[in-house]
């Protein structure tokens, strides 16, 4: 086993020293973007102002003919990007694709200052982490690179799924993980034809009604991921790194986009993917804390001096552990109100 101390030296000669913490930037959507079509390229420069996070995708999503042009129009618009206004990630192609090697390679060389985080799909342990890691030391000296490149997993493949913990943990560059639903489904064998979302068939039925056999029995649909996103939460808030829902493939239901996103929310997730403008909004909607629960959570903490004892509130008891939770709200909030002027007024904390 690798020794405890040597977990933060960097991985060559030259390469900047791996950062000790995640920084916590918002990044509550991510928002999808294919590199070589002109039309989402020249989108770029208004989306900045609306995403926290534009990616370049290289990966699934792309047409096989166009993964040069989207490889090298990454480059290009890099070049030019602003940093400060949203972040830059890139997802690039697979580790066992034609792909792989010459994305990263350009990418550090060309574009190695201006990118934030690297998406690696597909993951299957903390093995490809640590071949990514490498890889990424190397280059980062040969570039002369100063600042760390982070690294994000998709979560979406069975083996991920077992071994998530140790890849949240596999490296200092791990910033987050993001669940990767449609692979995941293909993956595990899952008998859905969707990306993400809920699916009518897996539900609950209420018994039947004993004076009446053939009475209508209510049903509930249940939460497929519910599983996955919990597995993901609790690996990655253990290993300090951040936790995202990923796709919504059905752009026209903004409605069950928004719920999707609530429930991944709720559970801890920091934001989700977003793949067409539409669902920008839903996802600052959701993945920024309501403006009535910031007002709820100052009262708590207001009324619970040093947090210690019990006290009641409209009739809630609220003790040590509430404080905790509204500490995390008010917290996640200043982080938001930073980056979002009409929430930092709605939110008007000091
Ligand atoms: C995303 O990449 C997914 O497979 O859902
Ligand atoms: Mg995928």
């Amino acid at each position: 086993m690798k020794l405890p101390r040597d977990f933060f030296r960097p991985l060559a000669i030259g390469a900047p020293e791996p950062l000790r913490e995640i920084p916590f930037r918002p990044s509550r959507m991510i928002h999808f973007f294919d590199p070589s079509n002109p039309k989402m390229v020249a989108k770029v420069p208004e989306l900045a102002g609306k995403a926290d996070v534009l990616l370049g995708n290289l990966e699934d999503g792309v047409q096989t003919e166009k993964k040069v042009a989207a490889r090298e129009g990454l480059c290009e618009l890099a070049r030019s990007f602003v940093p400060g206004q949203a972040q830059l990630w890139t997802r690039v192609n697979a580790l066992n694709s034609p792909w792989f090697l010459d994305d990263l390679l350009r990418l550090v060389a060309d574009a190695g200052d201006q990118i934030d985080v690297i998406m690696i799909p597909k993951v299957e342990g903390p093995w490809d982490i640590h071949f990514v890691d490498q890889l990424l030391a190397q280059l980062e000296a040969k570039h002369g690179l100063r600042r760390p490149l982070l690294l994000h997993a998709i979560l979406e493949t069975a083996s991920g799924v077992n071994h998530v913990e140790a890849i949240c943990a596999a490296s200092p560059r791990m910033q987050g993980i993001s669940l990767g639903p449609a692979d995941l489904a293909a993956s595990r064998r899952m008998k859905t034809t969707r990306v993400g979302g809920g699916h009518p068939g897996y539900l609950v039925r209420a018994d039947p009604d004993p004076a009446d056999a053939a009475a209508p029995r209510a049903t509930a649909q249940q939460d497929l991921w519910h599983y996955t996103i919990a597995r993901m939460v609790d690996a990655c808030t253990a290993n300090g790194i951040l936790p995202y829902y990923g796709p919504f493939g059905d752009i026209a239901d903004l409605v069950a986009c928004e719920d999707q996103f609530r429930n991944a929310f709720l559970m801890g997730c920091v934001g989700a993917w977003s793949l067409h403008p539409n669902q920008l909004a839903v996802a600052r909607r959701v993945f920024s804390p309501p403006a009535e629960d910031v007002t709820w959570a100052k009262r708590v903490v207001a009324s619970m001096g040093d947090g210690s004892g019990a006290v009641m509130l409209d009739g809630k008891m609220q003790d040590d552990a509430t404080v905790k939770q509204c500490r995390v709200m008010l917290d996640y909030a200043r982080t938001i109100a930073e980056r979002d002027p009409e929430l930092r007024a709605a939110y008007a904390l000091d």
